[in-house]
């Protein structure tokens, strides 16, 4: 497809709707077309207009890897339902959690959640259900990245352990790939989704495996997407870029019910950035602050300690992993 960038300012969101839900349901014909969303921006407005250009000829999977925030596969699939597409809500969590046993070294918890996504998961998918098209939320920031070398890999056949020499046949649809997400947001509100989707605060895609400093079990993911929900919640009006909770690795002495208590630290960060290449932390009001550190304390089992990150990117990343 043409990866010729159209500006946010120069997008007329009404045409590029019609021309890419037209070029979709003229490559597809007949045939039908598969897709996973993940809940995040980009994957939800492709597939809003993957339905509009193909109905239920397109078939979309929520892969449900255990590592979600609270509620997400659940949430995702109403807001959908809402809008007449139907999602797929596929259980994998035990191979997600199974691939990061024991696993510490970030680098080699992002390569287990995105192999067992792709080679695991999704392939079986896309093999089972014959479908010989694939839609994509490619934009254009993951094609520069990518030519960077900044993100590893964007070949989705390669990821999916699909030659295509042998596996002739199967092609890849990438409609937004002439836009970045700016642009790409205002393609989600023409096509009607809501605000709390296409507005959405960017999330990694290890999701909150990067959140989680040291090996991921089940038990810390609930630690963390408690703290995270707690946090997002508290948060919601401050106007960050992104904000986040992160359960550390060691324990600190604390005291419950008299006791001492050697329990688990939680760190939450807040960046105020314009593109995530350089952040600072949001100057967020001593009061917010303190009942963010009540609330976590009081409500996640287990925490004795709540800090906030003060320093800016660089030197520090915007994620702990
Ligand atoms: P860092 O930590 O590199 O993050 O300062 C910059 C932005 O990228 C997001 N991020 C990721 N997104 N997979 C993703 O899809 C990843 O592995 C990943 N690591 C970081 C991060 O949330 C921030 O918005």
């Amino acid at each position: 497809m043409n990866a010729t960038e159209i500006s946010a300012g120069e997008l007329d969101t009404k045409t590029f709707i019609e021309e890419k839900a037209k070029e979709i349901a003229e490559t597809v014909g007949d045939g039908f077309a598969i897709n996973a969303l993940s809940g995040g921006v980009d994957s939800s407005v492709v597939t809003l207009l993957g339905h509009q250009a193909l109905g239920p000829r397109l078939k979309t999977y929520f892969i449900d890897n255990g590592i979600m925030r609270q509620n997400e596969p659940e949430s995702i699939a109403a807001v959908f339902k809402k809008l007449g597409v139907r999602i797929d809500i596929v259980n994998a969590q035990d191979k997600f959690f199974k691939a990061l046993k024991g696993l510490t070294d970030p680098e080699e918890k992002r390569e287990a959640v995105t192999q067992t996504f792709y080679k695991d998961v999704f392939a079986k998918l896309v093999k089972e259900s014959g479908a010989k098209f694939l839609l994509q939320g490619t934009i254009l920031t993951d094609i520069d990245e990518t030519v960077a070398g900044i993100k590893r890999q964007h070949n989705v056949f390669e990821q999916l352990g699909i030659d295509p020499q042998k596996a002739f046949g199967y092609k890849i649809l990438e409609p937004l790939v002439q836009l970045r997400k700016d642009g790409v947001r205002k393609v989600g509100e023409a096509l009607g989704l809501p605000p709390s989707i296409y507005q959405r605060m960017p999330f990694p895609g290890p999701a909150l495996a990067a959140r989680v400093i040291g090996e991921v079990t089940p038990e810390k993911i609930q630690v963390v997407r408690q703290a995270t929900a707690i946090t997002e919640e508290m948060l919601v009006n401050t106007q960050a870029f992104q904000s986040m909770a992160i359960l550390h690795n060691d324990r600190v002495t604390g005291m419950r019910d008299g006791k001492r208590d050697f329990g688990l630290q939680i760190e939450i960060r807040c960046w105020d950035s314009i593109d995530a290449r350089q952040a600072r932390p949001t100057e967020l009001p001593y009061a917010l602050l303190s009942q963010l550190a009540q609330r976590i304390t009081g409500e996640v089992p287990g925490v004795v300690s709540v800090t906030y990150n003060m320093a800016t990117k660089p030197p520090s990343t915007m994620e702990a992993v």
